[in-house]
C-alpha cells in the first residue's frame, strides 16, 4: 500500500523535531513528514520577508505531496509567513507557534519574565501583540540569542553564547524564562545549568502538539495512519547530530531538493522537481542536461558555457559519439562526463529550431523524454535541466519550458525512477519564472 504523509512539521533545521516528538507522544499512528529546511536555515537572521516567501514555496511544496495539516514548528518562520498562508492558502490548516509568554505572564512571582528567540521572532508583529495581550503589566526581558540555533544545528559547544545571553535576564530577575525558539529545548539543560534555582523554563512543545491534534480533529485529517515518519531535508549534506532526547541520531534522511532561491517546487511520486536560477555548470547535481546541436558542437548558448566549463572531455567526448553513432536524432541522447564540472555527466539532447511548419512539440518532446530515459539509464539520482530550444532556437520560452516540464512530469509520474530531483534551470530569473508557472500549471490542470 501507498502511504503518504498527512502532517507536515517543518523548520529550519532540527528545532522542531521536539515539536515532532510531542506530537507523536499524543498521535502515535499519525503519518509524519519532518522537514528541515538546512538549504536556507538558520531563518533568524533572514529577512522577515524572504523566510515569508520561502516558507511558502514549502507548504505549497507540501500539498503536492498530499500534506493536509502544516505545522510550521518555528516560532521565527510563524512570526514571518503565519498570517500570510493561512491567507494564501485557505484550504490547508497551519499550526504556528509563539514565545509562550501568556503562561509566563500569569507563572512569575517576581514579576520579570525572560524571552529567549531570535531576531526575525521579536520583528514580527506576532510578538509585540502577544506581548500587549497578555503581559502588558510584567517586565519582559527580550534576549535575540543571534547565533545560537545555528550553533545548536551544528552540535558546537553553546556555552559562550549561554553565558552571554542569559546574564541580562538572570541580571534582572527573571523567575520565568521562555524558550521562544524551537531549536534552544535542545541545550535545556545547559540552560537550566545556568538559571538560579526555582527559575521555571517553558517549552511550548506539548501546547502546540495538543493543538495540533485538535486542528486535526476538527480538519477530519486522519491521525490513525500507519505512524510513520518520513525525514525530509532540503539540504544534500544535512548536520546530522543527535538532538537530546528526541532520538534523532542516525536518521537516514531523505533530500527534497528545493534549493535556495527556487520560486516553487512540486512532487510526483518521489521525486522534486523545482524551478530554479543559476549557472547549470556549476550544479552538483549527477547530471545536467545540454540543449546541443545535432553535429554535437558546441558553439554557443549553453552549450558553449558546458564545453568551456567542462573542459577539453566535452568536445573530444561528443567528437567520439557522433564518429560512432552519427548525428545526434531529437529523441537520442548523448551521454559524456562533465569534465572539470561538479556533475558527474552531461545528457546532450538536441532540441529542435523552432519553425513555422514543423511539429515543434512532438520533437522538444522527444528531446526533453530522451534526457530524462538517460538520467534512468545511468541510474541518476539528481538532474538539472535547462530551457532546451528557447534561446537562439527561437522557441517561444513560455510554450517550450511548458513542454519540456510537462514532458518529464509525466514520464516521473508513469515510470520508475532513480531521479528524486529534477532541477529545471532558468539562467535568468524571468526563465526560472517561466518554469515556474510550468510547474503550477501541473498541478492546477493535473
Ligand atoms: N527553530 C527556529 C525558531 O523557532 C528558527 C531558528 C533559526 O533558523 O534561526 O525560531
Amino acid at each position: 500500500m501507498d502511504i503518504s504523509p498527512r502532517i507536515a512539521v517543518i523548520d529550519s533545521g532540527i528545532g522542531g523535531t521536539g515539536v515532532l516528538d510531542a506530537i507523536r507522544q499524543l498521535a502515535p499512528w499519525a503519518d509524519i513528514a519532518y522537514v528541515a529546511d538546512h538549504a536556507f536555515g538558520p531563518y533568524g537572521e533572514r529577512s522577515l520577508d524572504q523566510v515569508r516567501e520561502r516558507t511558502e514555496v514549502i507548504a505549497r511544496y507540501l500539498d503536492t505531496a498530499g500534506v493536509e495539516l502544516v505545522v510550521i514548528a518555528c516560532n521565527s518562520a510563524s512570526a514571518a509567513a503565519l498570517h500570510h498562508l493561512r491567507e494564501a492558502m485557505p484550504e490547508t490548516p497551519f499550526v504556528g507557534m509563539e514565545p509562550a509568554v501568556k503562561p509566563a505572564a500569569s507563572l512569575t512571582r517576581s514579576g520579570v519574565i525572560g524571552v529567549m528567540a531570535t531576531a526575525a521572532t521579536f520583528q514580527g508583529t506576532l510578538f509585540n501583540d502577544l506581548v500587549g495581550r497578555h503581559a502588558s503589566d510584567v517586565q519582559i526581558v527580550t534576549q535575540a540569542c543571534a547565533g545560537l540555533a545555528a550553533a545548536i544545528e551544528a552540535g558546537d559547544d553553546v556555552g559562550d553564547l549561554l553565558d552571554r545571553y542569559l546574564e541580562p535576564m538572570v541580571t534582572a530577575g527573571a523567575d520565568v524564562v521562555v524558550l521562544g525558539c524551537t531549536h534552544y529545548p535542545i541545550v535545556r539543560i545547559d540552560i537550566e545549568a545556568r538559571l538560579p534555582d526555582g527559575v521555571v523554563v517553558i517549552d511550548p512543545a506539548p501546547a502546540v502538539a495538543k493543538r495540533t491534534v485538535d486542528v486535526a480533529h476538527d480538519a477530519g485529517v486522519d491521525l490513525k495512519g500507519s505512524g510513520a515518519t518520513w525525514w525530509w531535508t532540503t539540504g544534500f549534506t544535512p548536520p546530522l547530530r543527535p538532538a537530546g532526547d528526541s532520538a534523532i541520531s542516525g536518521i537516514a534522511w531523505e533530500p527534497i531538493d528545493i534549493p535556495d532561491g527556487c520560486p516553487r517546487a512540486v512532487r510526483i511520486a518521489d521525486t522534486t522537481l523545482s524551478a530554479v536560477t543559476g549557472d547549470i555548470t556549476a550544479m552538483p547535481v549527477d547530471a545536467i542536461v545540454n540543449a546541443a546541436n545535432v553535429e554535437l558542437m558546441h558553439g554557443g548558448g549553453v552549450a558553449l558555457a558546458i564545453a568551456r566549463a567542462g573542459g577539453p572531455a566535452i568536445d573530444t567526448e561528443s567528437r567520439a559519439w557522433i564518429e560512432t553513432y552519427g548525428v545526434l536524432e531529437p529523441g537520442l541522447a548523448a551521454l559524456t562526463s562533465a569534465g572539470a564540472m561538479p556533475s558527474s555527466y552531461v545528457i546532450h539532447v538536441a532540441g529542435p529550431i523552432w519553425r513555422s511548419d514543423a511539429d515543434n512539440e512532438s520533437l522538444l518532446a522527444a528531446a526533453a523524454l530522451a534526457a530524462v530515459d538517460m538520467a534512468d539509464e545511468i541510474s541518476a539520482a539528481t538532474m538539472a535541466v535547462p530551457a532546451v530550444s528557447a534561446g537562439i532556437y527561437g522557441y517561444p520560452p513560455d510554450e517550450a519550458t511548458g513542454v519540456i516540464v510537462e514532458t518529464i512530469a509525466e514520464h516521473l509520474s508513469e515510470t520508475e525512477t532513480t531521479l528524486h530531483s529534477v532541477r529545471f534551470v532558468g539562467y535568468d530569473e524571468t526563465m526560472t519564472l517561466r518554469f515556474a508557472g510550468a510547474l503550477d500549471r501541473l498541478v492546477l490542470e493535473p
